[in-house]
């Protein structure tokens, strides 16, 4: 039986980073002192009867005694959360999910697509050998993170174009892990850049709808190459990219 833990989680700080872009600080040593980089948590978005279900977000940083998010606010739930204010209790559970394997030895590439950088800065925390690639829209998308390299489709900061223009064959050799969060165009665009002798190194924290998020209704599956699937929420969201079947999971859209 999965072993799940909801937590009354106090508002410590709430703030709009970027438009429509909210950070928010919760206290809770429970959670900060058991999540690991790559893991989410489901928030409740309001005590009333709509939304039913809670929201999937990426546990963004630890801090001294509890937990940062940064999300978009994208429909009805996200604006709920939007609306917490320091002091509110709100119901979250986790942490969930398996995050990165830091197995696989220390010097790190993180690519980025826009506010899917944003758990990068939790890895960053918990490793010391990494270089990161931001690629966003405009800088109105671009988290801020220390010693990155960012690229913008309109040129608004750092160079103009794609993040895949920022892989190299330098950079992928140099790397024993290599991480990819953001949308999932972005992230199928960076597995066909990737030369296949460096495929195995990919790990890509996956997203999907999600009912649960402790693998009781069958909502989040992501297909595999081996023709099955494997539940986002439980054995995901960051799984081997040689492992999912990029074609399925595109078609399946969220
Ligand atoms: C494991 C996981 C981690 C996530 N981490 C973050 C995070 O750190 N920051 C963040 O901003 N968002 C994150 N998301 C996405 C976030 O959960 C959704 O944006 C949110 O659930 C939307 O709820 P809503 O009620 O506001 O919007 P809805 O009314 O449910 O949907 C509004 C729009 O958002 C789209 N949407 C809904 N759910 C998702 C989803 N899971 N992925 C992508 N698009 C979605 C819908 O297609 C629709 O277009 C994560 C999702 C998962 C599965
Ligand atoms: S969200 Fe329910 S099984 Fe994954």
């Amino acid at each position: 039986m999965t072993s799940v833990v909801d937590f009354d989680c106090a508002v410590i700080s709430q703030e709009m980073v970027l438009p429509d872009v909210i950070k928010i600080v919760f206290h809770s040593p429970e959670i900060a002192s058991s999540a690991k980089p790559g893991q989410f948590v489901q928030v409740e978005p309001s005590k009333g009867l709509f939304p039913v279900t809670r929201r999937p977000v990426t546990i963004n940083r630890l801090t001294d005694d509890g937990f940062e998010l940064l999300f978009d606010v994208v429909g009805r739930g996200t604006e709920l959360m939007s609306q917490k204010q320091p002091g509110d209790k709100v119901r979250i559970l986790g942490p969930l999910g398996n995050g990165w394997d830091l197995t696989k030895g220390k010097k790190w590439l993180l690519i980025g697509g826009g506010l899917g950088a944003a758990g990068f800065q939790f890895l960053k925390d918990s490793i010391s050998d990494s270089v990161l690639l931001i690629g966003a829209s405009s800088k109105d998308r671009v988290v801020s993170l220390e010693n990155s390299i960012v690229v913008t489709e309109d040129g608004s900061v750092g160079s103009k174009g794609l993040v895949t223009a920022l892989i190299t064959e330098e950079n992928l050799a140099n790397a024993d892990s290599i991480a990819v969060c953001g949308p999932v165009v972005m992230m199928e665009a960076v597995w066909n850049a990737v030369p296949e002798k460096h495929r195995h190194k990919l790990q890509i924290s996956t997203e999907s709808r999600m009912g649960c998020g402790w693998a009781v209704c069958d909502g989040c599956s992501i297909p595999m190459s081996d023709g099955g699937y494997k539940k986002c929420c439980k054995e995901g969201p960051v799984f081997p990219g040689i492992e999912i079947d990029w074609k399925r999971w595109k078609e399946a859209g969220l």
